[in-house]
């Protein structure tokens, strides 16, 4: 039976030039190098310059994901962009994006899931180009991280970093079963009563500031773990294949331990996952497609591969979806 499939066909990244190592860090808090990488696979970050809002990296990961997919801004008909640190409170960072990439009218708007971000808005934008609404979707995942960060807080300010991921999605008709190019299923969930392990202590109608960055790094760490592989295997099931069928593993970046320990639940080869933390760190909704364009530069992601991408983060939200490139 012919169905329309949402299809990837275009990705890019971007990340700022500004780099700052664990070393540049130990001069600003209480930390080392050895403690950093032991804990959790982080060796650098980049960060934003002070004249780079997070839209301007979205516009660059979505130039690279333009070109890619061989469209130019004339064609995007819908901008979804996943960030927790908008250029302003309002209007979107998404119109932000329309109007700097010069895109004509068409749908845009922002999606708050934190570092599932980039998850929840594939899904949506799913729910868009699937049903033929969109012709030409951009879906960006791009994030100011280290704007949120407490830099007396050690327990946080090492773990986060900047940048913008972004795809092209687009329509394409598929015979209804997994070997469709397209997002072929997804699981998404969010418990809203765990937001003390992790939130950010201000906002637009409460403090009337941006506020900063708070989490229980243990207990979000515990949670992640066992609450993503049960998603996992949701989407999975919703996509009608198995895990094992997976080609590539592509999860948030936030932590190696906890990378590693859902890769190792599932059963899934560490060869298949896809690992950027190290040099990124965690880049809340940008790690997801910033690690898929990282594997496509790098030969590794072929049209075609089955991949798998999960994300946990304040909410706390999570989920994953299986994608066929
Ligand atoms: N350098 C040196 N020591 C540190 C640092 C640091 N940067 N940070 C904390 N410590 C100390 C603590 O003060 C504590 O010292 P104490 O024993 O004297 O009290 C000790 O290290 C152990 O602290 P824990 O917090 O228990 O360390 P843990 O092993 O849990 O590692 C970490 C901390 C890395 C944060 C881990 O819990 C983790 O990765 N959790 C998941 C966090 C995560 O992924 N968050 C992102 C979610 S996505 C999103 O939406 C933003």
């Amino acid at each position: 039976m012919s169905v329309l499939r949402s299809v990837v066909t275009g990705v890019g990244g971007y990340l700022p030039p500004d780099v700052v190592t664990n070393e540049d860090l130990s001069r600003v808090v209480d930390t080392t190098d050895d403690w950093i990488r032991e804990r959790t696979g982080i060796r650098q970050r980049h960060r934003a310059s002070d004249d780079q809002a997070v839209s301007d990296l979205a516009v660059e990961a979505a130039r690279q994901a333009l070109e890619a997919a061989g469209r130019t801004a004339a064609d995007i008909d819908l901008i979804i962009v996943a960030t927790t640190t908008a250029d302003l409170t309002f209007p979107a960072t998404a119109a932000i994006v329309q109007r700097k990439l010069g895109c004509p009218i068409g749908i845009a708007f922002d999606v708050q899931a934190v570092c599932s971000g980039f998850v929840y808005a594939m899904s949506v934008a799913d729910g868009f180009v699937a049903r033929g609404h969109a012709k030409c979707a951009l879906v960006i995942g791009a994030e100011t991280m280290t704007r949120l960060m407490d830099w007396t807080d050690r327990g946080t300010c090492v773990l986060f970093g900047d940048g913008a991921g972004a795809v092209v999605m687009e329509p394409l008709e598929g015979q209804g079963t997994t070997a469709d190019r397209g997002l072929l299923g997804f699981a998404l969930r969010c418990d809203g009563t765990k937001q003390d392990l992790l939130y950010v202590d201000g906002g637009p109608s409460t403090t009337g500031t941006v506020g900063k960055l708070r989490m229980q790094g243990n207990h979000v760490f515990k949670h992640a773990v066992v609450n993503i592989s049960e998603a996992v295997i949701a989407a999975a099931k919703a996509a009608g294949v198995e895990v094992s069928d997976v080609d590539w593993f592509i999860p948030h970046q936030a932590n190696e331990r906890i990378l590693k320990g859902v890769a190792n639940r599932l059963g899934i080869d560490e060869h298949k996952v896809i690992q950027t933390v190290g040099d990124h760190a965690n880049t809340s909704a940008a790690s997801i497609p910033l690690a898929l364009a990282h594997g496509v530069a790098d030969g590794r992601i072929k049209t075609g591969d089955l991949l798998l991408m999960e994300a946990m983060g304040g909410g706390l939200t999570w989920g994953a979806c299986v994608v066929r490139l």
